[in-house]
């Protein structure tokens, strides 16, 4: 086999393993009088204390609500948020946190500083009837990135079942996303449910004319994604860094994938030929699957082709899921996020998912 039958084969296998639906789920648990380690996605973005992505903080509620509804059942909620690199610092504290989930989740918030068996043991046992807990950011422990043995046990110690929420890091092998599962009875909490099917929805039975619109940065990255809806949609339209570092690089597809003939500034944004031609495009879908940002969408005038791109998109009869932090603001911004069929929390578990990579968080519930 060479090595780009190999490659393609260990994709195929990979995918099949996806589709295998063994993940165990929280609906299967017995959780009455139980404590519950929650892994959540809580990294979002916080300037001066304004919070975005709030519908990463919501992803946990049905879960949360499910736990609490049980007989004597005590939650915990764990996350990272941001790349603290393994020490404390203020500025990525979940701490921040914690009135905006108090609303959000219509319970009392216990903020726990520090991650040690003894310490949520004793936060447990002070624990009131309907409060819940919320730990320090996993990620100021070198342990968690390193999936280190030690922590994982320091941090699924004091409970006896853990519920994966946080499909968006599903393709991080760290201690609180599969170190912990090696320790509790794991499953998938309702939110990680959604996920997995509706990014198989797209992938395996789109309906048709389907269109995968693909920004963003990273051509590596994005590179499998594109080739994989080459192969199963219909169009693929590709914008943002990635079309400069195809074009740059010389990448050659089949007519399928629409890369851009026009640009705005020094190729911050896709040009107005291009976007009345992708606007054509999605006019007619009855799927779209979008990831990434069509320019340098932070930045005005760039923003244009994401924003037109994504209203259309927003007001489309299709199917249409949306992921990646930047896409997503954009939606959470114009109020547009009821808009769309499925917002996916993952920007890279989105990719990683969708190109048939491994998803260590979701074998580790199987
Ligand atoms: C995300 O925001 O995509 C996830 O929380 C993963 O974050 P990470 O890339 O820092 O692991």
């Amino acid at each position: 086999m060479g090595r780009t039958d190999e490659r393609t084969y260990v994709r195929q296998y990979v995918s099949l393993i996806h589709k295998d639906k063994n993940m165990k789920k929280i609906q299967e648990a017995d959780l009455v009088g139980k404590k519950v380690l929650v892994r959540a996605d809580f990294n979002v973005g916080v300037v001066d204390g304004k919070i975005a992505e709030k519908f990463k903080l919501e992803a946990c509620k049905e879960t949360v609500e499910h736990l609490l509804s049980q007989s004597e059942t005590k939650v915990a909620l764990c996350s990272h948020l941001g790349r603290p690199e393994g020490q404390f610092n203020e500025k990525f504290s979940l701490k921040q946190l914690a009135s905006e989930l108090e609303n959000i989740l219509t319970k009392k918030i216990v903020f726990v500083p520090e991650i040690s068996v003894e310490k949520i043991q004793a936060a447990l046992e002070d624990l009131n009837e309907g409060e819940i807990l919320l730990l320090e950011n996993v990620r100021f422990y070198p342990g968690e990135e390193k999936n280190d043995s030690e922590f994982s046990q320091q941090l699924a110690g004091a409970f006896d079942v853990f519920v994966n929420e946080a499909f968006s890091v599903c393709h991080r092998d760290q201690s609180s996303v599969t170190g912990v599962t090696k320790f509790l009875p794991s499953y998938a909490g309702f939110w990680l449910q959604k996920e997995v099917e509706n990014l198989d929805r797209v992938l395996d039975n789109p309906a048709k004319p389907a269109v995968a619109i693909i920004g963003g940065a990273k051509i590596e990255t994005k590179l499998p994604l594109i080739e994989k809806f080459e192969k199963i949609y219909d169009q693929v339209l590709v914008g943002g860094m990635v079309a400069n570092e195809a074009l740059d690089q010389k990448k050659t597809f089949s007519d399928k994938v629409i890369l851009p003939q026009d640009f705005e500034g020094e190729r911050l944004d896709i040009g107005p030929k291009t976007l009345e031609q992708f606007k054509q495009i999605v006019a007619t879908a009855k799927t779209i699957v979008w990831n990434g940002p069509l320019g340098k969408f932070e930045e005005k005038p760039f923003d244009r082709a994401t924003r037109e791109i994504l209203q259309m998109v927003a007001e489309s009869q299709a199917f249409t899921l949306v992921g990646g932090g930047e896409s997503v603001q954009v939606l959470e911004e114009n109020g547009w996020l009821d808009k769309i069929s499925f917002v996916s929390t993952g920007g890279g578990a989105m990719l990683e998912y969708l190109s048939g990579n491994p998803m260590p968080g979701i074998e580790g519930l199987k």
